[in-house]
């Protein structure tokens, strides 16, 4: 077996999709070493699924820093005494810029509850719907410094029923995002997946979609 991946998790939030995570690890589908989740929220309920799995954290609050670029500073050093080989956002609400770009750049991924292109940035559950659209999905891409429009690996599409609010929408897409970031981090474990040039490459070949999680839980293009 080739060493785990050494993986750092970057949430603000509940952190169900670390937990996706910390249990495919667990589980054994996983070959992941999660050194190290960061939150910038200190009351971030991730930090307790971090702890209970004994994985070491830290909270770095953005409210601490003058500046967005101080922030993005500490959090580039934060993340590199951890040595990651892929840095995972997984709810992490927050734009970095450059400072951690930069360093990390082909190693950094983002969940992002849409389908990308579509609906970047917040509330994406209610303009999906208001817009009238029958899909919505949840993408998971490369981090550039565009806010959401890094290329696109992985995604999966469910349906927008005639009764769906954002709420309804986002507990059926939740479990949907773990199957998602499981899979996706399985590819780079694999070391199956990079970027180069803004391009996704999958076992070397350039990817022209998305890969689109399939029910089985894998990914086909
Ligand atoms: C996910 O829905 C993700 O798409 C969004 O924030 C949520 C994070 O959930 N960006 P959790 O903290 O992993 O439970």
């Amino acid at each position: 077996m080739t060493e785990p991946l050494k993986t750092t998790v970057l949430i603000s939030g509940g952190g169900s999709n670390l937990q996706a995570l910390i249990d495919a690890r667990d589980s054994g589908r996983l070959n992941v070493d999660i050194t190290h989740v960061i939150s910038n929220v200190a009351d971030a309920g991730g930090l307790d699924r971090a702890e209970r799995a004994g994985i070491s954290s830290s909270v770095l609050p953005h409210g601490d820093f003058d500046s967005r670029d101080a922030f993005d500073r500490a959090l580039a050093l934060l993340i590199a005494a951890s040595a990651p080989d892929l840095v995972v956002l997984a709810g992490f609400m927050r734009i970095i810029g450059a400072p951690v770009l930069e360093p990390f750049q082909g190693r950094l991924i983002n969940l992002h509850p849409s389908l990308l292109p579509l609906y970047r940035g917040t509330e994406t559950y209610r303009r999906a719907i208001e817009s009238g659209d029958r899909q919505h999905g949840a993408s998971i891409h490369f981090v550039t410094a565009q806010l959401d429009g890094g290329p696109v690996i992985s995604q999966v599409t469910i349906p927008i029923e005639t009764q769906d609010s954002p709420d309804t929408l986002a507990a059926r897409l939740s479990p949907e995002e773990h199957a998602l970031i499981v899979a996706t981090v399985e590819l780079f474990t694999r070391h199956r997946v990079e970027c180069a040039d803004d391009v996704v490459l999958v076992d070397g070949l350039t990817l022209v979609q998305p890969l689109q999680l399939q029910a089985d839980g894998r990914l086909d293009p």
